[in-house]
């Protein structure tokens, strides 16, 4: 018979943001099962990466003022920093948008066309005709006729929570710009669900048994309320291009071409995909969070099955219900929780958060992760229980035994404690083989429970116990030790690691379980302890640390980011309405400049070099988040940027304002960045901040800031009286 092929995957989660700790439960699950089946010596290869398309990609490179592919290169590497801190080991790792997934997705998508599984159709969408892009609902915000809040969500009111249609939403704005937003229609590509509707029953009949509740539950209710079509393309740039005649600007729904990613990951990886991919008997298991649960039971195979190709077909599916933080949901908007590059961060080692993931893993209901809870389970279970056993193993040998195993013949109590030992062996073995992860660590748990006991029981300290009791006791809690590495390595790699070095053997698999090979006289290596406590006071600290609000959270990153780049300044047009002498200072001007919504009062050194009529009526640059000062006495609210150095003629240095040919108010851009306009700035922006971070010169008469040419409205900021110089 050939043998069995196992596809593991976990979730692609989406790669515009960090991982917490709450996206991490599928990918450690995943592991930790594609570990397990390796040690028990199956055919498997297991499959992670990141999910980068979309909306919400697009939007946070207008917020950070970077291109899409600057955001996914970005979080990508922090995304695989992250993996690599919690052992994840996947043996197939990419990205969605690689080529492979590319070639694979359109492949697949002219497939269903020609089995005439895609149809055309028009949609109605709010557009932001400012930002020149269709906007998905959570783009959208406005008044929500049901409680009246202001700033609802076109997808969800925040405050309210109501789920909202489009109609229910007044006053519908841009949620990037503010502007007004229009509908338009527009034409999209659908997937005919309904015509694949009776084979994905049959999927859901034929495998639902490997399915975790939550899957078969809402599976049956899709099937049972009857699949409806399901638009695939989207008017987004970021994306798989459709290659159809008419769609042009369009891209594929990410959801269409994120979960074909494992299949592109695997290409990227190997060779032989399609051995994996396009074979029947392929037992393809995979893990999620319950948010993505239809895409994988409908969409996924209803896109594989409508190749009529012949792949792989879902058979098990994990699903996770969500683990949240101290009460609340982990935001990655307003950074409440802690996530991947903070854990990173905290010199806890890597098993420890393996080991708390699985011990509270959310398979039926929701579950809290608390600093009490984390120490807890590190101090009394980790350090007390299991590290505990192993450590006072470890020291006996060394001490009582000059670190060599010592030999008896096992006793009756020996051969019972060994056959329970074996009793909840197979339990983690059974509970493993049906992804009950948690329970299977509890047994595991319960095993080096028993082990202190046996310990305990036969004191190898006393001297009020014979010598063979010892010896014997001794000789199977070594072997214990490495039947334990064995059984924990899937959850915790790292310790079982150090606990095959500390007995100085082999890292081995499942099939050495209780095969007693550390005999008589076998050396073993130094004890050292696998995990240490957590006080009460550093318990405190990291929970003080992590309830900052989002606020504080978001300012102490501010002040950690090294330097500030030009998305942090905002800079606006401003046109100079009035202009007074600076009562106390004969080289001031005092001017009153409007930036479009407001005014501001500026104080500006130029009364040698402009008059007051001179100045009136210019459309200026103003920093907006220059913190405010006084000069003497007088406030000024911003600074206006005015070139130095030479004319055209090469004549003698002047003084000249940089000008606008823009409204008062319109945001200044770099040269091709104009999106980076409507990223968030930096609260204020010190002089030295600003002199600091900051190239900014005239070159040719025209302003630039790092090298970037300026913009304001389409048109290039330029310098009177200067052609080239600095800004100051
Ligand atoms: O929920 C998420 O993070 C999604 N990016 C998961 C996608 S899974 C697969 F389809 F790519
Ligand atoms: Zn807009």
């Amino acid at each position: 018979m050939k043998e069995e092929k196992i596809i593991v995957t976990s979730a692609l989660l989406y790669v515009n943001n960090f991982p917490h700790l709450g996206n991490l439960v599928c990918v450690v699950s995943a592991d930790v099962y594609a570990r397990y089946l390796k040690s028990r010596g199956k055919n498997v290869i297991s499959v992670l990466g990141t999910d980068e398309h979309g909306t919400t990609t697009e939007i946070k490179a207008i917020q950070e003022g970077v291109t899409p592919k600057e955001i996914t290169d970005k979080y990508f590497k922090i995304h695989k920093e992250v993996y690599d801190f919690f052992l994840c080991k996947p043996d197939c790792f990419g990205r969605t948008s690689s080529k492979k997934n590319k070639e694979i997705t359109v492949h697949l998508f002219k497939k269903l066309e020609e089995n005439g599984y895609i149809s055309e159709g028009e949609l109605e969408q709010f557009y932001c005709p400012k930002c020149d892009r269709a906007l998905a609902d959570r783009f959208v915000k406005g008044t929500c006729k049901v409680c009246g809040y202001e700033n609802a969500r076109g997808d969800q009111c925040e405050k309210c929570g109501t789920l909202l249609e489009s109609d229910q939403l007044e006053n519908p704005r841009c949620a990037i710009c503010e502007g007004e937003v229009e509908i338009r229609k527009s034409n999209h590509l659908f997937l005919d669900l309904p015509a694949l509707s009776d084979e994905l029953k049959t999927l859901l009949e034929e495998t639902k048994q490997n399915w975790s509740y939550n899957a078969v539950t809402m599976t049956q209710s899709w099937l049972e309320r009857g699949l409806k079509k399901r638009c695939i393309s989207r008017d987004l740039k970021w994306g798989i291009p459709i290659p159809k005649k008419g769609f042009e600007n369009k891209v594929f729904y990410s959801w269409f071409d994120a979960p074909i990613g494992y299949m592109g990951i695997t290409a990227e990886n190997r060779g032989d995909w399609k051995e994996w991919w396009m074979d029947k008997s392929t037992r393809l298991v995979q893990f999620m969070g319950k948010d993505n649960i239809p895409f994988h039971t409908i969409i996924f195979p209803g896109i594989l099955i409508g190749s009529k190709e012949g792949y792989t077909l879902l058979d098990t599916i994990s699903v996770n219900e969500y683990l949240n933080y101290e009460g609340g949901k982990f935001s990655k908007s307003q950074h409440k929780g802690i996530f991947g590059d903070d854990v990173v961060k905290l010199g806890i080692r890597s098993d420890v958060w393996r080991y708390y993931i699985i011990i509270n893993r959310p398979e039926k209901a929701d579950t809290d992760f608390t600093w009490e809870d984390f120490r807890e389970k590190l101090n009394n279970e980790l350090v007390a229980n299991f590290g505990n056993l192993i450590q006072r193993i470890m020291v006996f040998l060394k001490n009582k035994y000059d670190s060599e195993v010592p030999g008896s013949v096992l006793e009756e109590e020996d051969k019972r404690f060994v056959s329970k030992v074996k009793e909840h062996a197979e339990k983690v073995e059974e509970l493993f083989d049906r992804i009950q992860l948690k329970a299977s660590l509890k047994e595991i748990m319960k095993i080096a429970r028993l082990g202190n006991q046996y310990m305990q029981e036969n004191k190898p300290w006393s001297d009020d116990v014979p010598q063979r009791r010892k010896d014997a006791a001794m000789n199977v809690l070594a072997n214990l030790a490495k039947d334990l590495a064995i059984l924990v390595n899937p959850i915790m790699p790292g310790a079982s690691k150090d606990i095959f070095k500390q007995l100085n053997v082999p890292e081995q698999d499942w099939d050495a379980l209780f095969d007693m090979s550390i005999k008589k006289g076998h050396k073993v290596g130094e004890a050292t302890p696998l995990f240490s406590k957590m006080s009460d006071e550093q318990m405190k600290e990291f929970k003080a640390r992590f309830s900052q609000s989002s606020k504080d959270r978001k300012e102490v990153k501010e002040q950690e980011k090294k330097g500030l780049d030009f998305s942090d300044l905002d800079l606006r047009v401003g046109h100079i309405k009035d202009v007074e002498e600076h009562p106390n200072a004969d080289k001031l001007w005092v001017l009153k400049v409007d930036l479009g919504r407001e005014e501001r009062q500026l104080v500006a050194g130029l009364r040698k070099e402009y008059t007051s009529d001179e100045l009136k009526g210019k459309n200026i640059v103003v920093v907006r988040n220059l913190k405010p000062a006084k000069l003497r006495v007088i406030k000024s609210q911003g600074m206006l940027l005015a070139g130095e150095g030479k004319p055209l003629d090469d004549g003698k240095e002047q003084v000249g304002l940089i000008l606008a040919n823009a409204e008062s108010g319109s945001p200044v851009y770099q040269e091709g960045k104009e999106e980076s306009a409507k990223a968030a700035k930096k609260k204020t922006v010190t002089i030295d901040e600003l002199f600091d971070n900051f190239k900014m010169e005239v070159k040719q008469g025209m302003a630039y800031i790092n090298g970037k040419k300026l913009f304001a409205d389409g048109k290039p900021l330029k310098c009177e009286r200067v052609a080239e110089g600095k800004i100051r």
